[in-house]
């Protein structure tokens, strides 16, 4: 895909069919995501992790609207060329469809976004439908659903049991039908992952979720190893929490010697 242009739904459509893999990655303000666009991520997702990675939360459930529309525009003001993916927070969609509806407007007309992604099942269908009717764009979310941490009791692989593979599949086809343009699928086992991805037109972005979805997200700071702990399905690009860490006791050491600042920063 041609470099520093914003791809459209139907160009990750087309990437699908020419087996073209789809990058996105996560940021949360306009220093990283300037970073992520210069590095080619054909999309960027401000997603709910941003109540992990950057506000300090236990879990995405505390994280709110204001705060995903805030981080939206900030990532939209740092990438103006990227195809950015606000992720619809906890209850955001439950609550009333005109509430949902509100929402996902906010994401588009306050967070600057392109789209909108719902961590779904058949439930939601309907309701996904009616905001693709209305000129929204929308990515499923199947799979691991981290807004669900607190009655699935953590963080598990799905779809292990025949059941509950065919329950995904269901849950996948049903989110086809009701018009995502793609949809992330989330730490399941990599022959499920393919199975789906066959058996739906539109693109998947796995993370755990094995080599043969259309494409992979990460979490920036698992990649960047900025995370606490790094999860299985991550790799570790670069070790930048120990070089900034270097940097920091550095600049303390300066400071506190009256080595920092030198003639040279000073006026
Ligand atoms: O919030 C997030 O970062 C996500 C990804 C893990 C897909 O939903």
């Amino acid at each position: 895909m041609e470099k520093g242009k914003k791809l459209t739904v139907s160009q990750f459509r087309k990437m699908k069919e020419n087996g073209e893999k789809i990058v996105m990655v996560t940021a949360y303000d306009a220093c990283f995501s300037a970073l992520a666009e210069a590095a080619g991520a054909d999309m960027i997702l401000v997603g709910d992790s941003v109540g992990m990675t950057q506000l300090g939360y236990e879990n995405t459930v505390q994280v709110t609207m204001d705060q995903m529309v805030h981080h939206c525009a900030a990532v939209r003001r740092g990438a103006p060329n990227t195809f950015v993916v606000g992720d619809m927070p906890f209850l955001s969609c439950q609550i009333s469809e005109e509430q949902a509806m509100r929402n996902a407007m906010r994401f588009m007309q306050e967070g600057f976004c392109d789209a909108v992604k719902i961590e779904s099942d058949t439930l939601l269908a309907p309701l996904i439908a009616k905001m693709v009717h209305a000129g929204i764009p929308v990515m499923g979310h199947i799979g691991l659903l981290p807004q669900h941490v607190k009655t699935a009791g953590g963080y598990r692989v799905q779809g292990k049991s025949d059941a509950a593979a065919e329950r995904l599949l269901g849950d996948a086809r049903a989110l086809e039908e009701s018009g995502v343009f793609s949809m992330v699928i989330e730490c399941v086992p990599s022959l499920l992952a393919k199975r789906i991805t066959e058996s739906v037109s539109v693109p998947t972005i796995g993370i755990g979720a094995g080599p043969d979805c259309s494409g992979q997200v990460q979490v920036i700071n698992d990649l960047l190893g900025l995370s606490p702990f790094t999860p299985k399905h991550a790799k570790k690009h670069a070790e930048l929490a120990d070089i900034i860490t270097k940097a920091l006791s550095l600049y303390v050491q300066e400071v506190k010697q009256g080595v920092f600042p030198g003639k040279e920063n000073s006026f």
